[in-house]
């Protein structure tokens, strides 16, 4: 069985997308909610839609993607009527619904919103959009972290976790966890897009897609060993009830399993559901059930952040 608990709350397969790929309309997320998906993430939400940049803002690379797309979404109201109506559909079903102020103000605003509505699912803030002109990532500001989460645990009630960026240093991995210790969230996502890369066209000699001078986030295959570095390097040093969601790379069973072995939770998949579309989340449910019957696991439990060292 794939099934995984977070916070105490149970999902059947413990694969998921990952926030921004195939998840900003209504369409989307019904597609996801027909999937073998365990749980879906909205798209980022800000207080009023926002357009994001101008196209081309996505681009294909051999072994991943390139974007940056500016937050585009249709605004928090849209999704959390949307995550809302779903649990009255689906009752005991738990959601991630991911938020993206550009400002410390906007967060708390829509945490206000929706501590005060129906909904009971998870929040995923975002603490690590490298896309947006002129707005520099919270989770590479430490002191900015722990301000953000002493504000929102001031008043928030409900279940919450952090989407962080990639960390690339060991005493960046010892002071974000020991700042995350410090209160009580349910769960990090780890990791976002590497931010800031450059994808160079050799033929036309330009850059490859419109904003920030070409400027934009990597996704992917090749940055699998960064997100299995980021979710190791948490799940060794973060409070054993906060959970790990492992994101990036994950293109077959061998990804997850990965993933798992490192310490995660739940995996969740960018960059290849873009590609593959809501299919991708029954054919790596079968590789990793595949895998775990041939070595003989029946849980991810059997496993989970059971990585040995030579
Ligand atoms: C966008 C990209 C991100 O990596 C993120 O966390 C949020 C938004 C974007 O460009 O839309």
């Amino acid at each position: 069985t794939l099934e995984t608990t977070i916070a105490g709350r149970h999902f059947d397969r413990c694969l998921m997308n990952a926030a921004g790929v195939r998840c900003q309309s209504s369409r989307d997320l019904d597609a996801l909610v027909q999937s073998r998906a365990g749980a879906y993430v909205t798209k980022s939400a800000t207080p009023a839609p926002r357009p994001g940049n101008p196209s081309p803002r996505m681009a294909t690379m051999p072994h991943g993607s390139f974007n940056s797309m500016g937050l585009p979404n249709n605004g928090l109201a849209y999704y959390l009527d949307y995550v809302i109506a779903d649990e009255q559909k689906r009752p005991g079903k738990t959601n991630f619904l991911s938020l993206a102020g550009t400002s410390l103000d906007d967060n708390l605003a829509m945490l206000h919103e929706i501590n005060d509505s129906a909904y009971q699912g998870f929040v995923e803030l975002n603490l690590s959009c490298p896309n947006v002109p002129g707005h520099p990532q919270t989770g590479y500001d430490f002191e900015a972290t722990r301000q953000t989460l002493e504000a929102v645990f001031d008043f928030y009630q409900k279940p919450l976790g952090v989407k962080l960026p990639p960390y690339f240093d060991m005493a960046h991995f010892d002071a974000i966890a020991g700042i995350l210790n410090q209160f009580p969230l349910s769960f990090v996502t780890t990791i976002n897009s590497v931010g800031n890369g450059l994808l160079v066209n050799f033929e036309t000699e330009t850059v490859a897609i419109k904003p920030k001078g070409g400027f934009g986030g990597i996704g992917g295959a090749s940055i699998k060993p960064t997100a299995l570095a980021n979710v190791r390097a948490l799940a060794q040093r973060l409070n054993p009830d906060i959970a790990v969601i492992g994101v990036g790379g994950i293109m077959s069973g061998r990804d997850a399993f990965e993933h798992i072995l490192c310490g995660a939770s739940m995996l969740q998949i960018g960059t290849q559901f873009g590609y593959e579309g809501p299919a991708i989340f029954a054919r790596i449910a079968k590789e990793l059930g595949d895998i775990m019957l041939l070595k003989g696991y029946t849980s991810i439990e059997d496993f989970r952040g059971k990585l040995k060292t030579l």
